[in-house]
Protein backbone atom coordinates (compact mmCIF):
# COMPACT_ATOMS: atom_id res chain seq x y z
CA UNK A 1 0.00 0.00 0.00
CA UNK A 2 2.90 2.33 0.77
CA UNK A 3 4.77 1.64 -2.28
CA UNK A 4 1.53 1.89 -4.29
CA UNK A 5 1.05 5.61 -3.18
CA UNK A 6 4.94 6.50 -3.19
CA UNK A 7 4.98 5.07 -7.03
CA UNK A 8 2.12 7.35 -7.51
CA UNK A 9 3.30 10.34 -5.70
CA UNK A 10 6.97 9.74 -8.10
CA UNK A 11 4.50 9.44 -10.94
CA UNK A 12 2.96 12.91 -10.23
CA UNK A 13 6.07 14.59 -9.25
CA UNK A 14 7.66 13.62 -12.69
CA UNK A 15 6.79 16.40 -14.80
CA UNK A 16 7.81 18.70 -12.65
CA UNK A 17 10.89 17.05 -12.55
CA UNK A 18 11.21 16.99 -16.35
CA UNK A 19 10.51 20.38 -17.13
CA UNK A 20 12.75 21.55 -13.67
CA UNK A 21 15.18 22.67 -16.76
CA UNK A 22 12.72 24.82 -18.31
CA UNK A 23 13.17 28.63 -18.18
CA UNK A 24 10.38 30.51 -17.19
CA UNK A 25 11.87 33.45 -19.58
CA UNK A 26 12.22 31.43 -22.63
CA UNK A 27 9.68 30.53 -25.37
CA UNK A 28 8.38 26.97 -25.33
CA UNK A 29 7.39 24.71 -28.27
CA UNK A 30 5.88 21.50 -28.16
CA UNK A 31 6.70 19.34 -31.50
CA UNK A 32 4.80 16.34 -32.29
CA UNK A 33 7.02 13.40 -34.10
CA UNK A 34 10.08 14.91 -32.80
CA UNK A 35 12.34 11.53 -33.16
CA UNK A 36 13.36 11.99 -36.54
CA UNK A 37 13.42 13.90 -40.35
CA UNK A 38 12.12 17.12 -40.02
CA UNK A 39 10.85 17.09 -36.13
CA UNK A 40 14.54 16.06 -34.83
CA UNK A 41 15.99 18.48 -36.59
CA UNK A 42 13.38 21.61 -35.19
CA UNK A 43 14.21 20.28 -31.71
CA UNK A 44 17.48 20.59 -32.55
CA UNK A 45 17.22 23.99 -33.89
CA UNK A 46 15.05 25.53 -31.39
CA UNK A 47 16.77 23.92 -28.39
CA UNK A 48 19.91 26.05 -30.08
CA UNK A 49 18.08 28.82 -29.58
CA UNK A 50 17.42 28.25 -26.61
CA UNK A 51 13.65 27.64 -26.24
CA UNK A 52 12.08 25.14 -24.10
CA UNK A 53 11.20 22.01 -25.98
CA UNK A 54 9.17 19.52 -25.41
CA UNK A 55 9.92 16.85 -27.95
CA UNK A 56 7.51 14.16 -28.14
CA UNK A 57 7.73 11.10 -30.09
CA UNK A 58 4.97 7.67 -30.66
CA UNK A 59 8.14 5.76 -29.27
CA UNK A 60 8.49 4.12 -25.48
CA UNK A 61 11.33 4.62 -24.23
CA UNK A 62 14.61 2.87 -25.01
CA UNK A 63 13.08 2.30 -28.46
CA UNK A 64 15.83 2.26 -30.95
CA UNK A 65 14.71 5.39 -33.23
CA UNK A 66 14.90 7.74 -30.02
CA UNK A 67 18.87 7.53 -30.27
CA UNK A 68 19.26 10.40 -31.57
CA UNK A 69 16.64 12.71 -29.93
CA UNK A 70 17.93 11.15 -26.67
CA UNK A 71 21.65 12.45 -27.51
CA UNK A 72 20.46 15.70 -28.17
CA UNK A 73 18.70 16.20 -24.52
CA UNK A 74 22.07 15.15 -23.43
CA UNK A 75 23.69 17.92 -24.23
CA UNK A 76 20.55 20.04 -24.20
CA UNK A 77 19.20 20.30 -20.75
CA UNK A 78 16.24 22.70 -22.10
CA UNK A 79 14.69 19.32 -23.84
CA UNK A 80 12.33 17.16 -22.34
CA UNK A 81 11.12 13.89 -24.24
CA UNK A 82 7.89 12.70 -23.94
CA UNK A 83 6.18 9.89 -25.15
CA UNK A 84 3.04 10.96 -27.39
CA UNK A 85 1.14 9.38 -29.83
CA UNK A 86 -0.69 11.44 -32.21
CA UNK A 87 -3.87 8.80 -32.25
CA UNK A 88 -4.26 8.08 -28.93
CA UNK A 89 -6.57 10.72 -27.50
CA UNK A 90 -6.11 9.17 -23.69
CA UNK A 91 -2.60 9.91 -23.92
CA UNK A 92 -2.53 13.16 -25.31
CA UNK A 93 -5.17 14.23 -22.61
CA UNK A 94 -2.82 12.70 -19.92
CA UNK A 95 0.28 14.57 -20.96
CA UNK A 96 -1.63 17.96 -21.85
CA UNK A 97 -2.95 17.33 -17.98
CA UNK A 98 0.73 17.03 -16.82
CA UNK A 99 1.58 20.27 -18.29
CA UNK A 100 -1.59 22.22 -18.06
CA UNK A 101 0.32 25.34 -16.07
CA UNK A 102 2.48 25.33 -19.50
CA UNK A 103 2.42 28.42 -21.67
CA UNK A 104 3.00 26.59 -25.16
CA UNK A 105 4.23 29.45 -27.68
CA UNK A 106 4.69 27.52 -30.66
CA UNK A 107 2.86 23.69 -30.82
CA UNK A 108 3.92 22.20 -34.00
CA UNK A 109 1.91 19.49 -35.30
CA UNK A 110 4.66 17.88 -37.26
CA UNK A 111 3.74 14.10 -37.12
CA UNK A 112 2.61 11.98 -40.35
CA UNK A 113 1.84 8.65 -41.07
CA UNK A 114 4.95 7.70 -43.96
CA UNK A 115 7.42 5.28 -44.62
CA UNK A 116 10.60 5.06 -43.32
CA UNK A 117 12.35 5.48 -46.89
CA UNK A 118 11.22 7.44 -49.65
CA UNK A 119 11.45 4.28 -51.93
CA UNK A 120 8.58 2.55 -49.83
CA UNK A 121 6.97 6.33 -49.75
CA UNK A 122 6.55 6.50 -53.80
CA UNK A 123 5.45 2.69 -53.58
CA UNK A 124 2.76 3.26 -51.32
CA UNK A 125 2.48 6.71 -53.00
CA UNK A 126 1.84 4.88 -56.42
CA UNK A 127 -1.34 2.58 -55.66
CA UNK A 128 -4.28 3.45 -58.04
CA UNK A 129 -8.10 4.34 -57.23
CA UNK A 130 -8.77 0.55 -57.98
CA UNK A 131 -5.46 -0.35 -55.35
CA UNK A 132 -6.90 2.01 -53.15
CA UNK A 133 -6.43 0.39 -49.07
CA UNK A 134 -8.76 1.32 -46.80
CA UNK A 135 -7.20 0.18 -43.88
CA UNK A 136 -3.99 2.36 -44.68
CA UNK A 137 -6.21 5.33 -45.73
CA UNK A 138 -7.79 5.43 -42.53
CA UNK A 139 -4.37 5.35 -40.89
CA UNK A 140 -2.85 8.08 -42.63
CA UNK A 141 -6.31 10.11 -41.69
CA UNK A 142 -5.83 9.37 -37.98
CA UNK A 143 -2.09 10.17 -38.18
CA UNK A 144 -2.24 13.19 -40.47
CA UNK A 145 -5.72 14.63 -40.06
CA UNK A 146 -7.14 13.64 -36.60
CA UNK A 147 -3.62 13.66 -35.07
CA UNK A 148 -3.01 17.33 -35.47
CA UNK A 149 -6.70 18.10 -34.09
CA UNK A 150 -6.20 16.29 -31.21
CA UNK A 151 -3.40 17.78 -30.25
CA UNK A 152 -4.85 20.94 -30.82
CA UNK A 153 -7.87 20.20 -28.87
CA UNK A 154 -5.64 19.27 -25.83
CA UNK A 155 -2.52 21.60 -25.96
CA UNK A 156 -5.03 24.68 -27.24
CA UNK A 157 -5.35 26.24 -24.09
CA UNK A 158 -1.73 26.30 -23.27
CA UNK A 159 -1.22 28.04 -26.86
CA UNK A 160 -4.17 30.85 -25.42
CA UNK A 161 -2.36 30.84 -22.18
CA UNK A 162 1.35 31.94 -23.81
CA UNK A 163 2.84 35.02 -25.54
CA UNK A 164 4.18 33.14 -28.68
CA UNK A 165 0.56 32.00 -30.06
CA UNK A 166 0.68 30.22 -32.79
CA UNK A 167 0.00 26.92 -33.92
CA UNK A 168 1.68 25.17 -36.95
CA UNK A 169 1.01 21.91 -38.98
CA UNK A 170 3.53 20.89 -41.68
CA UNK A 171 0.97 20.25 -44.76
CA UNK A 172 2.21 18.53 -48.16
CA UNK A 173 2.17 19.71 -51.59
CA UNK A 174 0.28 16.45 -52.16
CA UNK A 175 -3.24 17.38 -50.24
CA UNK A 176 -2.95 20.77 -53.04
CA UNK A 177 -6.15 21.24 -55.17
CA UNK A 178 -4.03 23.85 -57.45
CA UNK A 179 -0.52 21.68 -58.26
CA UNK A 180 -1.80 18.16 -57.22
CA UNK A 181 1.64 15.74 -57.56
CA UNK A 182 2.01 15.05 -61.16
CA UNK A 183 0.38 11.45 -62.13
CA UNK A 184 -2.50 12.22 -59.67
CA UNK A 185 -0.10 10.10 -57.07
CA UNK A 186 -0.65 10.01 -53.20
CA UNK A 187 -4.18 9.71 -52.81
CA UNK A 188 -4.21 8.69 -49.54
CA UNK A 189 -1.66 10.69 -48.05
CA UNK A 190 -2.69 13.47 -50.39
CA UNK A 191 -6.08 13.34 -49.11
CA UNK A 192 -5.65 12.96 -45.25
CA UNK A 193 -3.58 16.21 -46.16
CA UNK A 194 -6.12 18.48 -47.92
CA UNK A 195 -9.11 17.29 -45.20
CA UNK A 196 -5.55 18.82 -42.53
CA UNK A 197 -5.57 21.73 -44.43
CA UNK A 198 -8.79 22.57 -44.49
CA UNK A 199 -9.34 21.96 -40.97
CA UNK A 200 -6.29 24.53 -40.63
CA UNK A 201 -8.12 27.01 -42.05
CA UNK A 202 -11.76 26.76 -40.23
CA UNK A 203 -9.21 26.51 -36.66
CA UNK A 204 -7.60 30.00 -37.84
CA UNK A 205 -11.12 31.49 -38.07
CA UNK A 206 -11.99 30.13 -34.58
CA UNK A 207 -8.50 31.34 -33.16
CA UNK A 208 -8.86 35.04 -34.15
CA UNK A 209 -10.59 35.76 -30.74
CA UNK A 210 -7.71 34.32 -28.66
CA UNK A 211 -5.26 35.94 -30.94
CA UNK A 212 -3.68 32.79 -31.97
CA UNK A 213 -2.21 32.88 -35.19
CA UNK A 214 -2.54 29.28 -37.04
CA UNK A 215 -0.21 28.45 -39.73
CA UNK A 216 0.16 25.70 -42.57
CA UNK A 217 3.59 25.03 -43.84
CA UNK A 218 4.41 23.35 -46.75
CA UNK A 219 8.22 21.89 -48.11
CA UNK A 220 9.11 21.59 -51.59
CA UNK A 221 11.40 18.68 -51.18
CA UNK A 222 13.42 17.78 -48.03
CA UNK A 223 15.75 15.06 -47.96
CA UNK A 224 14.65 13.42 -44.51
CA UNK A 225 14.91 9.60 -45.90
CA UNK A 226 18.90 7.84 -45.93
CA UNK A 227 17.80 7.07 -49.73
CA UNK A 228 17.71 10.59 -50.97
CA UNK A 229 20.22 12.49 -49.13
CA UNK A 230 22.14 12.74 -51.94
CA UNK A 231 19.50 13.13 -54.76
CA UNK A 232 19.45 16.22 -57.02
CA UNK A 233 16.81 18.99 -55.86
CA UNK A 234 16.03 17.65 -52.63
CA UNK A 235 17.06 20.07 -49.77
CA UNK A 236 19.26 19.60 -47.00
CA UNK A 237 17.47 19.34 -43.39
CA UNK A 238 18.99 21.76 -41.74
CA UNK A 239 18.36 24.20 -44.06
CA UNK A 240 15.04 23.78 -45.01
CA UNK A 241 14.23 23.90 -40.90
CA UNK A 242 16.27 26.92 -41.03
CA UNK A 243 13.34 28.35 -43.35
CA UNK A 244 10.85 27.37 -41.42
CA UNK A 245 11.64 28.29 -37.94
CA UNK A 246 11.85 31.32 -39.91
CA UNK A 247 8.59 31.32 -41.52
CA UNK A 248 6.73 30.27 -38.40
CA UNK A 249 8.39 33.02 -36.78
CA UNK A 250 6.70 35.81 -39.53
CA UNK A 251 3.45 34.72 -39.10
CA UNK A 252 1.08 37.54 -39.76
CA UNK A 253 -2.27 37.71 -40.03
CA UNK A 254 -2.00 38.34 -43.88
CA UNK A 255 -0.60 34.41 -43.47
CA UNK A 256 -2.98 33.78 -41.10
CA UNK A 257 -5.01 30.52 -41.88
CA UNK A 258 -3.16 29.93 -45.10
CA UNK A 259 -0.28 27.49 -46.87
CA UNK A 260 3.26 29.09 -46.68
CA UNK A 261 5.67 27.12 -48.80
CA UNK A 262 8.86 27.03 -46.37
CA UNK A 263 11.13 26.48 -49.10
CA UNK A 264 10.49 29.80 -50.80
CA UNK A 265 8.19 31.71 -48.24
CA UNK A 266 5.41 32.25 -50.64
CA UNK A 267 1.62 31.94 -49.98
CA UNK A 268 0.89 28.90 -51.74
CA UNK A 269 -2.91 28.53 -53.36
CA UNK A 270 -4.39 25.82 -51.32
N1 LIG B 1 10.32 15.60 -46.35
C1 LIG B 1 9.57 16.19 -47.25
O1 LIG B 1 10.01 16.52 -48.36
C2 LIG B 1 8.14 16.52 -46.94
C3 LIG B 1 7.33 16.98 -47.98
C4 LIG B 1 6.03 17.32 -47.70
C5 LIG B 1 5.55 17.23 -46.41
N2 LIG B 1 6.34 16.76 -45.41
C6 LIG B 1 5.75 16.67 -44.07
O2 LIG B 1 6.74 17.00 -43.11
C7 LIG B 1 6.46 16.35 -41.87
C8 LIG B 1 7.70 15.59 -41.39
O3 LIG B 1 8.04 14.59 -42.35
P1 LIG B 1 9.51 14.03 -42.53
O4 LIG B 1 9.85 14.13 -43.95
O5 LIG B 1 10.40 14.64 -41.51
O6 LIG B 1 9.27 12.48 -42.23
P2 LIG B 1 9.82 11.53 -41.04
O7 LIG B 1 11.26 11.76 -40.86
O8 LIG B 1 9.38 10.14 -41.37
O9 LIG B 1 9.04 12.08 -39.77
C9 LIG B 1 7.72 11.69 -39.44
C10 LIG B 1 7.65 11.64 -37.94
O10 LIG B 1 6.30 11.32 -37.52
C11 LIG B 1 6.40 10.27 -36.55
N3 LIG B 1 5.12 9.55 -36.41
C12 LIG B 1 4.59 8.60 -37.23
N4 LIG B 1 3.41 8.17 -36.72
C13 LIG B 1 3.20 8.85 -35.56
C14 LIG B 1 2.18 8.84 -34.58
N5 LIG B 1 1.10 8.03 -34.66
N6 LIG B 1 2.27 9.71 -33.52
C15 LIG B 1 3.35 10.52 -33.39
N7 LIG B 1 4.37 10.56 -34.28
C16 LIG B 1 4.28 9.74 -35.37
C17 LIG B 1 7.56 9.42 -37.03
O11 LIG B 1 8.06 8.55 -36.03
P3 LIG B 1 8.77 7.15 -36.52
O12 LIG B 1 9.59 7.48 -37.73
O13 LIG B 1 9.59 6.73 -35.35
O14 LIG B 1 7.66 6.20 -36.82
C18 LIG B 1 8.55 10.52 -37.37
O15 LIG B 1 9.18 11.00 -36.22
C19 LIG B 1 5.28 15.43 -42.15
O16 LIG B 1 4.08 16.07 -41.73
C20 LIG B 1 5.30 15.27 -43.66
O17 LIG B 1 4.02 14.97 -44.17
C21 LIG B 1 7.64 16.39 -45.65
Amino acid sequence: MFRKFTTLLLLSLLPAVAMAAFKPSAETVLITGANHGLGLELARQYADLGWNVIATSHRPPGDSRLTQLEALKKTHPNVVIEQLDVTDTAMIKALAARYRNQPIDVLLNNAANVETTFAADMAEGAKTWDKIDFDAARRDFDVNTLGPMRVVQAFGPNVIASKGKRIVAISSSAGSFATPLPGGIAMNYGASKAALNKYFTLLAVQMHKHGVLVGLFQPVFVATKDDIKDMKGAAPVSTAVTQLIKQIDLMSPATDGKIVNFSTGRVDAF
